[in-house]
């Protein structure tokens, strides 16, 4: 089964991708980390073609986390670059309908990053297609204190009565307003762990961890991962 067919049966509305293990890439290599970021940059743009081919409708792709600022300076200015760079190429290619959205706390980013995603937003605001989101400076422990103090605002300035908070209404606080829950989550390099992402949004997502760096992620890999879901019994606490 192709990976269209695949997603439309699995009722699949929301992948998430944790982009893991460029540094490891490169270092087999014996090259420099960035070398492995670049690559990853390629990986993640035929990922992003694979999804649109699967009429998956919404994917996010974690890309830099609040806690990637503890990495060596000239490596988180480079991945600013090369996030600065990647955007003015995705920018000239609007042709495959995708919205774009970025998901994390823009307060600490410059301008200049913070220019590329308004400018990435208003350009692709009008795409009726697949939900493209990129968690950059993204935590999702972040996201829920943010969540909170918006809520407070609201009861303090009465526009919400502490009894009307639910679980619907919270999700609105959030980066991820409006976008499905996730079903899936990819994990490429080994690791088996979240690192701080969607942790709201993945209270009942299956996760499928796999053994491929990053750089080396291809349509195959998806088309596994999803075959991996496939085989999973979702039960949602019921029997
Ligand atoms: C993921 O690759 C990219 C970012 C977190 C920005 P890593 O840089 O974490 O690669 P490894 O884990 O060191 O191999
Ligand atoms: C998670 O990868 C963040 C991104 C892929 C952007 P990390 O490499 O930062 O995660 P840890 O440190 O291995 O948990
Ligand atoms: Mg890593």
């Amino acid at each position: 089964m192709d990976s269209e067919n695949l997603v439309r049966k699995l009722g699949i509305k929301h992948i998430g991708i944790i982009m893991d293990g460029n540094g490891r890439w490169a270092k087999k290599r014996l090259l420099p980390r960035m070398a492995g970021h670049s690559q990853g940059a390629k990986a993640f743009k035929n990922c992003l073609n694979s999804c649109v081919k699967s009429g998956v409708p919404c994917v996010t792709f974690y890309a830099f986390s609040t806690e990637n600022w503890s990495r060596p300076e000239e490596e988180v200015n480079s991945l600013m670059k090369l996030f600065c760079s990647f955007m003015d190429e995705m920018m000239k290619q609007d042709d495959q309908n995708i919205r774009l959205r970025f998901l994390g706390n823009r307060s600490r980013l410059s301008d200049e990053v913070r220019d590329k995603m308004t400018e990435a937003e208003k350009m692709s605001e009008k795409n009726t297609g697949m939900w493209c989101c990129i968690a950059f400076n993204y935590g999702g422990r972040e996201e829920i204190i943010n969540a909170v103090k918006t809520t407070a605002l609201m009861y303090k300035s009465g526009k919400l009565d502490i009894d009307d908070l639910n679980e619907d209404n919270f999700s609105d606080f959030l980066y991820t307003s409006g976008l499905p829950d996730v079903d899936l989550i990819i994990r490429p390099s080994g690791e088996k762990r979240l690192s701080n992402f969607l942790i709201w949004q993945s209270s009942y997502a299956e996760f499928v961890f796999m053994d491929v760096l990053w750089p080396d992620f291809s349509e195959k890999d998806l088309i596994d991962a999803l075959i991996e879901y496939g085989k999973r019994n979702r039960r949602f606490g019921g029997v």
